[in-house]
């Protein structure tokens, strides 16, 4: 069983992870939602604001553990930085939870700062990216 996470201001991540929904057949919920049961692949994705990801998805992070989650697949946008994805690698990782070595990050539009992103084409390239991580 795999499950799908996102924290969302602008609403780039939830369209990522509503775009893979019928890849890894999972329901796209914010990190509000706790994982109710055990997850093999949990897709978890955010921006990030004033260098760091919401307290939000630190916190969700906080309530996972190696027993409830086997992996996780890191995804998330951003405007300025290179990605959000170390923050919340790192954070997995101290709580001994495996982390897949390849991740997706694409532009997310800040103002007028890369426009339209993530476009067409960035989700065309995240959804090849997730096909990819379900055929290891
Ligand atoms: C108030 C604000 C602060 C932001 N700070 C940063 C930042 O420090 N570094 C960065 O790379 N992007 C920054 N961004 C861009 C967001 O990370 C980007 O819009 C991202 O796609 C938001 O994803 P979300 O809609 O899923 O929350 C900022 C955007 C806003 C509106």
């Amino acid at each position: 069983m795999n499950a799908i996470r996102y924290y969302s201001k602008f609403g780039h991540s939830k369209q990522m992870a509503e775009a893979i929904e019928n890849i890894v057949d999972a329901k796209a919920a914010t990190v509000a939602e706790p994982l109710t049961e055990p997850v093999d692949t949990l897709y978890l994705g955010a921006g990030v604001f004033l260098g760091k990801v919401n307290g939000a998805v630190t916190d969700f992070i906080a309530s996972l553990t190696p027993d409830n989650v086997k992996c996780v697949v890191l995804f998330g946008s951003c405007a300025i930085i290179e990605s959000p994805v170390p923050q919340m690698r790192k954070a997995l990782e101290a709580r001994g939870i495996k982390v897949c070595d390849k991740s997706f990050t694409c532009k997310g539009s800040m103002g007028p700062l890369h426009s339209g992103h993530p476009d067409a084409q960035d989700i065309d390239a995240f959804k090849q990216f997730i096909q990819s991580t379900t055929q290891q």
